[in-house]
């Protein structure tokens, strides 16, 4: 479907799909231009939100000098209804309550602009944006994994997917329905290749150019399912952690990036302190695309806490099957996780200076990889927003209790 039939509106700027090889099996991707976005009008922010959700991950090309205020403005314009702040709430709760998110890695806000975060690593200039001879030193590591890329391997320029995710709280607030993220500074374009490694045993591997983020469609881990696995995911739902991040800051990932190993790390719910019981998110294992009607398999594994699982419709009055045991979640999510997880279904879209990279969050998953340092510096700036609508399943899933 295109956006132009889904908005009836005709946009100012062109809209390209992204060249696949024949290996190729992602069926995701788009490209950008004609758009200022220090200076867009509704109709084209309409046609944009509809392109993102329509090809997922679409890379906006020429935005140099966007003002950090107009990349809030654009995704607050996203979603008009939503509270206006960051989903993961200001830098301050951030960085309190950001367990193994803010562990991993040093988040700023822009001066002026606190919900557009500066991300990256090495020194970010003597002035960037008002933030002065700043180096971020707390950049992203295999720390994560439990067994980590030896140093001169990573050295010599292999890696791996730090930590397939979504962009979501999961307590609180909805995850955003769009994550924006602007290019301000690459590593040397002369250097690299990295290779990233799998490291699970698989033997695969796929090569990409330095400090790119990785991406794969749940669409597509949903449609690789089978039809008896598709219908228990439909009518399925995970509760997830209250404090999730907290719940997991001493937890260590698989070396592919996809979930955790169980080693016993996770916190007693005792000692996240207070929560809300309200505040904890169930929701559906598909979520569906509002645009395309898409159905994606779209759950958070590392944070979830309990699965409910139910089969068919017929199940609707019955009590569902669940799953509270976190090693039990895992072998549960893992088979049907992992098998998009190849490089055919995987795409790292190349991103000039200046270009922004926007992506539909309910259906994907992404992650960082990390490069060596004496490849030189990487400043992002992203944005999103907490969502006014969550997600949706293709059933209704009982309300919080
Ligand atoms: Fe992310």
């Amino acid at each position: 479907m295109s956006p132009h039939a889904i908005t009836q509106l005709e946009p100012t700027f062109t809209l390209t799909q992204l060249k696949k090889s024949s290996e190729d099996k992602h069926d995701f991707g788009a490209v950008v231009k004609g758009l200022d976005l220090n200076n867009v009008s509704d109709a084209d922010v309409k046609a944009l939100a509809d392109a993102i959700w329509t090809h997922k991950v679409v890379v906006v090309k020429g935005q140099k000098n966007l003002a950090p205020i107009k990349q809030w403005e654009l995704v607050t314009r996203f979603d008009p209804e939503a509270p206006q702040v960051h989903s993961h709430g200001d830098i301050k709760s951030f960085n309190k309550k950001g367990g193994v998110l803010s562990a991993a890695r040093e988040v700023i806000g822009i001066p002026g602009a606190e919900n557009v975060r500066l991300i990256g690593k090495g020194y970010q200039g003597a002035d960037h944006y008002g933030i002065k001879d700043k180096t971020l030193h707390k950049a992203l590591s295999h720390d994560f994994h439990a067994k980590e890329l030896p140093e001169a391997e990573f050295t010599a320029g292999f890696t791996r997917f730090q930590r397939w995710h979504i962009d979501a709280p999961l307590y609180g607030r909805d995850p955003a329905w769009f994550t924006t993220l602007r290019c301000c500074r690459r590593p040397l374009a002369n250097r690299g290749p990295v290779t990233i490694r799998w490291d699970d045993g698989t033997g695969l591997e796929m090569t990409s150019e330095p400090g790119l983020t990785a991406f794969f469609s749940n669409v597509q881990t949903y449609a690789l399912m089978t039809p008896e696995e598709q219908k228990m995911a439909d009518h399925s739902w995970v509760e997830y952690a209250p404090h999730p991040y907290m719940w997991i800051a001493d937890c260590h990932g698989r070396p592919n990036g996809l979930g955790l190993e169980t080693e016993g790390r996770e916190k007693p719910i005792e000692a996240l302190g207070d929560f809300d019981p309200a505040a904890v998110k169930r929701y559906p294992m598909v979520w569906m695309n509002p645009v395309t009607g898409e159905k994606a398999f779209q759950v958070h594994g590392i944070c979830a806490r309990k699965l409910f699982i139910r089969s068919s419709p017929d199940d609707l009055e019955k009590e569902p099957r669940i799953i509270d045991d976190v090693a039990e979640i895992r072998a549960f999510l893992k088979p049907l996780q992992e098998r998009v997880l190849r490089p055919e279904y995987i795409l790292l879209p190349s991103l000039e200076e200046g270009d922004i990279v926007m992506w539909a969050n309910y259906q994907m998953f992404h992650t960082a990889v990390d490069y060596p340092n004496s490849f030189g510096p990487r400043t992002m700036h992203q944005a999103n927003i907490g969502a006014s609508v969550g997600p949706q399943g293709p059933v209704p899933i009982p309300a919080m209790t």
